[in-house]
């Protein structure tokens, strides 16, 4: 079988971010509001009260400090508590695909590639911004890159499915370089006024570069395995679609925005994911201590923290297991990729590690890999 591995990695992270501190004094802000707009409804028992947010509880329920964003004002301000993301005309490259093309542009310097080097480029995230053409496609029209392209959606798992995927075309022979996208605007789909989910997400754009070994540039990475798997689940779930164009969205009605069973999350996906990744261990032969890294999907600390003491037998140290969720909090299917650019550099040839996603679907990915000469 052809040897496949991943080239070079770009990450572009956006330049506003918002601390919980901030998060928290505009949520509370939209809460007095609410309460105060509604005291005399509140007082009858016709509405809920709304219960403000801490930053103490969010910290220790989810490992999250700060998460960047496209729009800080917007979300901020608490009569909007969304971003505002001005409309662009259809012949102004759309924002989502000028977040891939920047974090493409990265892994593709990285690897010392042109467009016409890549044969296929897949845009894989939680959201597109439109229905068609692909963003996939105006991402490859703006990187100069002939072939072919297409979106694909696995929610938080869209990286790895992506990679799968890849790696998957370059072994039938249809490509040699394939360009994996991953423009993460989360915070479109996030419901800034929900409590319980407020602080979840972050905008980031992150680029993977698949390609055939014999072609990878020194310092890739041999893709040692791959594994997917998906099991239906309504415990995160986005009812946003073409068929509920006109429904309304926010307050009254937020399953047009995300929303998840946070705690059945955590006790289902947690066992799913231990056991994928250890029995993808056996079938490579991979015993714990063969693993020198764990870049995993950067949800909850917490979920981590479990995940890598099963695999490991042990706790991870925080360099077996880094986050990125302190200042990216998560970024969907770019977390584990934003985990693992930022923390491989010091690693040597044949060290081994794995890039593990996982989110709604339920579906989950694990990417074994070791750093070639
Ligand atoms: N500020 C203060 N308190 C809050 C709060 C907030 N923003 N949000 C919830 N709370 C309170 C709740 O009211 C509850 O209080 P109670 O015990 O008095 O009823 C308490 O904190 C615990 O709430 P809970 O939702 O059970 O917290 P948790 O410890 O399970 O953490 C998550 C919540 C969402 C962070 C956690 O469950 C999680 O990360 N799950 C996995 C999510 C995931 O990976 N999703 C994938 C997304 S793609």
């Amino acid at each position: 079988m052809t040897a496949v591995a991943i080239s070079a990695t770009g990450l572009f992270t956006p330049a506003q971010s918002i601390t919980n501190e901030e998060l928290v004094v505009a949520f509370n802000a939209y809460v007095e509001r609410f309460n105060a707009e509604n005291a005399a409804a509140i007082a009858d028992g016709v509405v809920a009260a709304l219960a403000p947010s801490s930053t103490e509880f969010i910290e220790k329920a989810s490992g999250i400090k700060a998460r960047y964003v496209m729009d800080k004002a917007g979300i901020l301000d608490p009569a909007i508590m969304c971003p505002r993301i001005p409309e662009r005309p259809n012949d102004e490259i759309s924002v989502m695909a000028e977040l891939g093309v920047a974090a493409a542009k990265e892994a593709m310097a990285r690897a010392g590639r042109e467009g016409g080097d890549i044969d296929a480029v897949l845009c894989a995230a939680s959201n597109m911004q439109r229905a068609y053409p692909a963003m996939a496609v105006e991402i490859q029209h703006a990187l100069g890159i002939d072939g072919y392209a297409f979106d694909m959606n696995v929610a938080c798992s869209s990286a790895t499915f992506g990679i799968q995927t890849a790696a998957d075309f370059i072994r039938a022979g249809h490509a040699r370089s394939v360009l994996v996208v991953n423009p993460e605007i989360c915070s479109g789909h996030l419901n800034w006024r929900d409590r319980d989910s407020h602080f979840i997400f972050g905008d980031v754009g992150t680029a993977i570069l698949v390609e055939r070994a014999d072609i990878a540039p020194s310092g890739s990475w041999a893709i040692l395995g791959t594994k997917l798997k998906t099991k239906f689940s309504n415990n995160i779930r986005n009812n946003f679609g073409f068929l509920n164009r006109a429904a309304p969205s926010g307050e009254g009605k937020p399953d047009k925005l995300f929303i998840q069973e946070g705690r059945k999350v955590f006790k289902e996906v947690v066992p799913m994911v231990a056991d994928m990744i250890l029995g993808h261990m056996a079938e490579l032969n991979l015993q714990p201590e063969n693993l020198r890294r764990l870049w995993l999907h950067q949800a909850n600390a917490n979920m981590n923290r479990l995940i890598s003491e099963r695999v490991l037998g042990r706790e991870a140290t925080p360099q077996e297991s880094p986050t990125v969720l302190d200042e990216y909090a998560n970024t969907s299917s770019a977390g584990s990729i934003i985990a693992f650019h930022k923390h491989c550099d010091d690693m040597q040839t044949g060290d081994r590690g794995l890039i593990c996603s996982f989110g709604a679907g339920y579906s989950a990915g694990t990417v074994f890999v070791a750093k070639a000469a």
